[in-house]
């Protein structure tokens, strides 16, 4: 079948077969397909949806077009986590470590920011010299000695999926249960893991906005995960307002080290924990939920966690110095605050437009070209239920970009609601999906 039709089908609502969903794919990695096609499949998959079959059929032709990893050799449990995207969401961070220190291997691929979500590559990018293209081999070798290394798609593992996210990142084409799977599944089967935590979010600031439709992709990524032999859970957790305060890769970078310090936020820190205890369950069905927290919370009060960030960082090609002196890194030459213009309860924030902001601003790609500013960005001031009084700092926002630092400026004070009542926040770990 011509590419055309395979468009036209989808487009109409048919269920593509598996060979169909195999040679498009296929022919678009290796280049025989253009953008322009595979971003119109992209839609019609976006519009239509796929079924149980044909997503797993994309994840398949997704793996299969690189390599899969083997620990089976590592010593210890082998397991990751994965968000489905978020403002805010730097667990990856803190946990990778936490858990390498626990005797987990964490081979762990992560993405770029996606939409208006961040990304934990551009994240670490932020550390000078820090490198996610390591060859498999180094990787491999620094998963074997030090628990943990922290890559991206390369050219041979899932470079359907690198391909497919860049593209996905500048059409519109994120939100879509089937095309997340196949994505995160991909990759995370490709890792060679035994475990997989997953956090789906839920809220305003995710692709999935209900908790109906985070469940339904929930069971889909546990399925597939299960299918293929792996202990997958998930947790659903609240994205009705950032994670943490920080928003922007540096600042982000720069939380996740307050975190190994023991002073990170509330919130980021119980989501951490939380999908922490789920991996550590996972190697150990014995452990209790008590246990599993507190071994975590010793691995930042003794020190060994951060301890393990910056060997790991050092190891990468990263200046661990810079995480030792977060106060040098350099600073954007435009700032400005948003205040409240009036007092109450702050009852909601519009937290994909604070991501799209920190696009704006310079924090993420509006194509596929663009450079990243790792200084720019924001930190949130005031979470849901807080008491604001009028004047009082909401955000303070970062960039090079005094023009885009405006036009920001201006769109600020429509996405944060005050209001009289006092709200009711949303709990932040909604559900467990096994
Ligand atoms: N994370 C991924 O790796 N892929 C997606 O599509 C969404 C989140």
């Amino acid at each position: 079948m011509l590419p055309y039709q395979i468009i036209e089908q989808k487009a109409q609502g048919d269920v593509l077969t598996d060979t169909a969903i195999t040679d498009f794919i296929n022919a678009y990695t290796k280049g025989s397909i253009p953008d322009y096609q595979m971003s119109a499949l992209l839609m019609a998959i976006f519009i239509r949806g796929m079924n149980a079959a044909e997503t797993l059929a994309l994840t398949r032709v997704m793996l299969d077009s690189g390599e899969r990893m083997d620990f089976s050799a590592a010593p210890g449990f082998v397991a990751d986590k994965h968000s489905t995207g978020g403002v805010g969401d730097k667990v990856s961070i803190p946990l990778a470590p936490i858990l390498a220190v626990l005797g987990v291997h964490v081979p762990m691929i992560s993405g770029r920011g996606l939409g208006h979500s961040g990304g934990t590559l551009d994240k670490l990018e932020s550390v000078p010299g820090f490198n996610v293209h390591l060859d498999l081999k180094s990787w491999r070798d620094l998963v074997m000695q030090e628990n943990v290394g922290l890559i991206g798609q390369t050219g041979t593992i899932c470079p359907a999926d690198k391909k497919l996210y860049a593209l996905r990142d500048v059409t519109a084409t994120v939100r879509s249960i089937p095309l997340i799977s196949a994505s995160i599944m991909s990759k995370k089967i490709a890792e060679g893991i035994q475990g997989l935590v997953l956090d789906v979010k839920t809220g305003n600031g995710a692709f999935m906005q209900t908790v109906a439709e985070a469940r339904e992709l929930a069971h889909s990524l546990v399925s597939i995960g299960q299918g293929y032999g792996i202990k997958t859970t998930a947790l659903i957790t609240d994205m009705n307002q950032p994670l943490g305060s920080a928003i922007g890769n540096w600042f982000e970078m720069k939380e996740s080290v307050l975190a190994l310090q023991g002073a990170g936020p509330a919130d980021l820190m119980e989501v951490t924990f939380a999908l922490g205890a789920e991996v550590l369950r996972m190697a150990d069905p014995d452990l209790s939920q008590e246990a599993a927290i507190a071994m975590q919370h010793q691995t930042i009060s003794d020190g060994s966690a951060f301890e393990k960030l910056l060997k790991i960082t050092e190891l990468q090609g990263g200046d661990p110095k810079v995480l030792e002196n977060l106060e040098a890194y350099p600073q954007t030459r435009f700032k400005r605050s948003i205040q409240a213009d009036h007092s109450g309860y702050l009852s909601q924030i519009d937290t994909m437009a604070l991501g799209f902001a920190g696009i704006q601003l310079g924090a993420g790609r509006r194509v596929i070209s663009d450079r990243i500013d790792y200084s720019s960005g924001m930190y949130i001031r005031r979470k849901l239920g807080d008491r604001v009084a009028a004047g009082d700092e909401l955000l303070t926002l970062y960039s090079n970009d005094e023009s885009a630092l405006e036009e920001v400026a201006q769109q600020m004070p429509q996405v944060f609601t005050i209001s009289d009542a006092v709200p009711e926040v949303p709990a932040l770990i909604v559900e467990r999906i096994e």
